[in-house]
């Protein structure tokens, strides 16, 4: 017999909360967020409901990229703390329930990473070919700056040895080779000597750019990147039984399945869990559209996980929200609708926007995405700020404006620092969204405000266990407007609807399974409705409503509901 529920997946009805320490809390007035100050803050990460923090890289850094241009794995960025304070945070989180885990940046390093500053001194250096070389652009290598504003070509010359070096990123981030088996060991070293200290894991970045070696000489003494990325996950799975790799991979979702491990040179077991970016792009699409067919499709067309991986579901993440899986009119129909100055438009793919922004602070249609959020299948990702509904300051440069100090309290650094005069990393929000009208202290006890209804959404998940654990089908309304979708666990099911439209509805739907004169409840009022004859329910939604309705009594057939 199988084992499906086992509480060591912990991570497939996780919460998990991404967040930079250099921007959460400064605990000593320095102008700086750093570790001492985030553990400070546990108590509002316990409360929301928080079960696992991403942490942004906390490395020592160059800052080229805030913080994904590192110089050394193994130690902590002192602005931020000690490797002290880092433990005491994860001990702490740990104990109040929160696992950890951090970026694991490895496609590339900084250019001043000393295995990096050896590789460039000479030709015949110790750490040559921990990096990509060659002596003119070959022409079948990779194509596609990722910062088209600033590179025009992933190869940069290096004068001291004459020839080119890669870097999908900025020149400032060389890529390292992991077509040398030095590098693959020292990978996993890393990834053992941040487990040893308590992590759960690690959000993969960049992750095909990493296992990518096209062009490259030495490129066939990596046999297959996916065997590769397998044995990864092994040697993690060795070192720690609940560690989980959550991967950065913006392909096409066939492509992007593959890296759960389906393809059939790997051993069905790579990353535990994939961004789900289409079905975010197509919710945008869907909220600028007012209509659910973009998001119904995404959700008809993502391929299922395997059994034991999950995809990742998210509003927005720490860089531009990209939108660059939608076609050229479907892309400039979203940043029509919510971000139509190019200041708030980025790399010609994406915005430097918050959402609460982009809907004019339309609490409805923030409420509406965060419902989505908790109710789509998926391990749900917040990044932090949106719990209270913070908004973007585009005075910041580039992917900063969404990287603003978290907002504690009204205070004119929103409580971030206690410190007068200092730099912050970025400067605090402004305006309707700053931290007078936006801030937790002032929400933290009211059910009616953004926090209080994100609690509200995150325990109603928790309790939800066919959200996360059950199987789905996407159910075809009459209404355009409407997004009906059915989730079911061993004879349980909720109905859930979420109406795109600004207009009031009440959808048909037909319920697969439902007998006449059944009792529906709403989950967050508790009221209740029942079905009319067989199989057909009318469910009356508001402007931007949405409704999740739990099935009282078991589906006739509850494996009708499996397939999408
Ligand atoms: C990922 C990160 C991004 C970073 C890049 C290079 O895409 O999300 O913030 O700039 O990798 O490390």
């Amino acid at each position: 017999m199988r084992l499906t529920r086992t509480s060591d997946l912990w991570w497939k009805n996780a919460v998990v909360y991404c967040l930079d320490v250099e921007t959460y809390q400064d605990s000593d007035g320095d102008g700086t967020g750093d570790f001492a100050g985030l553990t400070q803050r546990i108590d509002h990460l316990v409360r929301l409901g928080v079960t696992c923090v991403w942490l942004m890289p906390f490395y020592p850094t160059r800052e080229r990229d805030d913080g994904y241009d590192i110089t050394d794995f193994y130690a902590v960025d002192p602005r931020l703390g000690t490797l002290g304070d880092f433990t005491e945070f994860v001990r702490t989180a740990r104990d109040r329930g929160i696992r950890v885990i951090a970026d694991l940046v490895v496609n590339h390093t900084s250019d001043h990473h000393p295995w990096f500053q050896d590789a460039r001194s000479s030709r015949t250096s110790k750490y040559r070919d921990w990096y990509v070389w060659c002596d003119s652009p070959p022409e079948d290598g990779p194509e596609g700056v990722v910062f088209p504003d600033v590179e025009k070509s992933v190869w940069e010359h290096d004068e001291t040895t004459g020839q080119y070096y890669l870097h999908r990123f900025y020149k400032q981030q060389p890529d390292l080779n992991v077509a040398n088996p030095a590098v693959r060991d020292e990978i996993a070293r890393i990834m053992g000597f941040w487990t040893q200290l308590g992590l759960s894991g690690f959000r993969v970045d960049a992750v095909p750019f990493l296992l990518e070696t096209d062009g490259q000489e030495d490129a066939d003494q990596l046999p297959d990147p996916h065997e590769y990325l397998a044995d990864l996950r092994a040697f993690l799975g060795r070192r720690s039984g609940d560690a989980v790799l959550l991967g950065e991979v913006n392909l096409p979702y066939p492509d992007t399945a593959k890296f759960f491990g389906d393809s059939e040179s790997s051993r069905g077991d790579e990353l535990t869990m994939c961004f789900d970016f289409i079905g975010m792009q197509r919710m945008y699409l869907s909220m600028a559209r007012g209509e659910a067919a973009p998001l119904a499709a995404a959700l008809r067309e993502r391929p299922a996980a395997p059994r034991d991986a999950h995809w990742a579901t998210f509003v927005r993440n720490h860089d531009e929200l990209t939108l660059d899986k939608l076609d050229d009119d479907e892309r400039a129909e979203v940043f029509a609708a919510f971000g139509p100055d190019k200041d708030m438009q980025l790399y010609d793919r994406g915005l430097r926007r918050r959402l609460p922004p982009m809907v004019d602070g339309d609490r409805r249609r923030v409420e509406l995405a965060y419902s989505l959020l908790f109710s789509l299948p998926g391990t749900p990702v917040l990044f932090y700020g949106e719990e209270i509904g913070m908004g973007e300051n585009l005075a910041a440069e580039g992917r900063q404006a969404v990287r603003t100090p978290m907002q504690w309290t009204p205070d004119k650094s929103g409580g971030f620092t206690a410190g007068e005069g200092v730099e912050l990393p970025n400067p605090v929000a402004t305006g309707a969204f700053g931290p007078t009208k936006v801030n937790a202290h002032d929400q933290a006890h009211d059910p009616a405000s953004p926090l209080g209804r994100m609690r509200t959404l995150i325990e109603r998940y928790r309790e939800t266990p066919e959200l996360a654990w059950g199987d789905y089908r996407v159910i075809d309304t009459d209404d355009p407007g409407v997004l009906v979708h059915l989730s079911s666990l061993e004879g349980g099911a909720v109905l859930v609807l979420h109406n795109f439209s600004e207009r009031s509805v009440t959808a048909s739907v037909e319920v697969p399974g439902l007998r006449g004169g059944r009792l529906l409840t709403d989950v967050f009022t508790g009221d209740t409705l029942k079905s009319a004859a067989a199989g057909l329910v009318d469910v009356a939604l508001d402007p931007y409503g949405y409704r999740w309705l739990r099935v009282n009594t078991p589906l006739d057939d509850p494996d009708r509901a499996t397939a999408v």
